[in-house]
């Protein structure tokens, strides 16, 4: 009988052979560069398990490509990029790495938060571009964390994670979630820095518009380390231009991998390019949880990450 395919569509940091059995005939697209569509589509046509990262759209048209697909196994906590109802309508499992990278990405909200508030990247562009002339007092003023209100929309795992980091930082933290905390209208203008740590999703489109951005305190800053949509890149543009907005740090963004060129120029931004869970350890317990779920698939096993429930054929 003919092994069962999985197709990866990156490099992974770890050798997929090291945690797939020798019953699973392994397909890489070994490269850090998105597999370009069309090869998507003809790649998955003979797979069985598809592990996918959160650029590659997997919706009805790739599930028609792959008749033989049982499972999307999602290297990332979130799936936003799945069409999850299209795929338990197919019997396709999606599968996500939810835990894992709770702390680094935590961690990596947090080097944003100080960045924007001790304007690190106008320092560091200061010296290296040799105009570094001495200590004054009035330098490259930046903002205390102590005592002020750091506004957190959305309190899963990540959100809470960087709220514990808070308490080290002094700061009183608010949050907004579904199930509970301050309501959403009344976060906005409370926050000295609002992060965002929900998911995305139809309800959470474009959740930060102009409207919203307004509400906010003036000078205020906005942190967005969760999905880029979530932000209305273009009005967070004027919000920033009118001056109304202290700054914004952001390590996801709205047309990914492109970013709006009225942020490009600006020194109260900061901008970093999807590093959230970017660390050796993260990134290896990651792709093994994803592997993990496509042997277990693939051997007629239940997956443990499972965001949706197929009923077997
Ligand atoms: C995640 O895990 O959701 C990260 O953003 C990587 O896509």
């Amino acid at each position: 009988m003919e092994k069962p395919r999985v197709f990866i569509t990156r490099r992974l940091v770890l050798a997929p052979q090291n945690v797939l059995g020798a019953g699973i005939q392994i397909d890489v697209h070994d490269s850090e560069e998105a597999v370009q569509r069309s090869e998507l589509l003809r790649r998955v046509r003979e797979a069985s398990a598809l592990l996918a990262v959160g650029g590659d759209r997997v919706d009805k048209e790739l599930l028609e490509a792959a008749p033989r697909l049982r499972i999307v196994a999602n290297h990332a906590v979130g799936y936003d990029n799945v069409d999850v109802p299209a795929c338990t309508a197919r019997g396709v499992w999606v599968t996500n790495t939810p835990d894992v990278l709770t702390d680094a990405t935590a961690d990596l909200t947090w080097a944003l938060i100080l960045a924007l508030a001790r304007r690190v990247r106008e320092g560091e562009r200061m010296v290296r571009a040799g105009e570094f002339r001495g200590w004054a007092p009035t330098m490259l003023l930046g903002r205390d964390l102590r005592e002020r209100t750091l506004g957190i929309l959305g309190y899963g795992r990540i959100g809470r994670a960087v709220a514990r980091r808070a308490e080290g930082f002094g700061m009183r933290v608010l949050f907004n979630a579904r199930g509970g905390g301050v309501p959403f209208d009344e976060l906005l203008p409370q926050a000295d820095i609002l992060s965002i740590h929900c998911p995305l999703t139809p309800q959470t489109r474009h959740l930060i518009g102009p409207a919203e951005l307004l509400r906010m305190k003036r000078g205020s800053l906005l942190v967005n380390t969760a999905r880029g949509p979530i932000v209305d890149e273009a009005a967070l543009v004027a919000a920033l231009e009118s001056g109304h907005l202290g700054g914004a740090a952001l390590d996801v963004f709205e047309n990914e991998p492109a970013v709006h060129p009225g942020l490009l120029g600006r020194d109260d931004v900061v901008l970093l390019p999807h590093l959230g869970s970017a660390t050796q350890q993260t990134r290896e317990s990651m792709a093994r949880i994803a592997l993990e779920q496509v042997e277990r698939v693939l051997r007629g096993e239940r997956p443990t990450t499972a965001v949706n429930e197929v009923t077997p054929p």
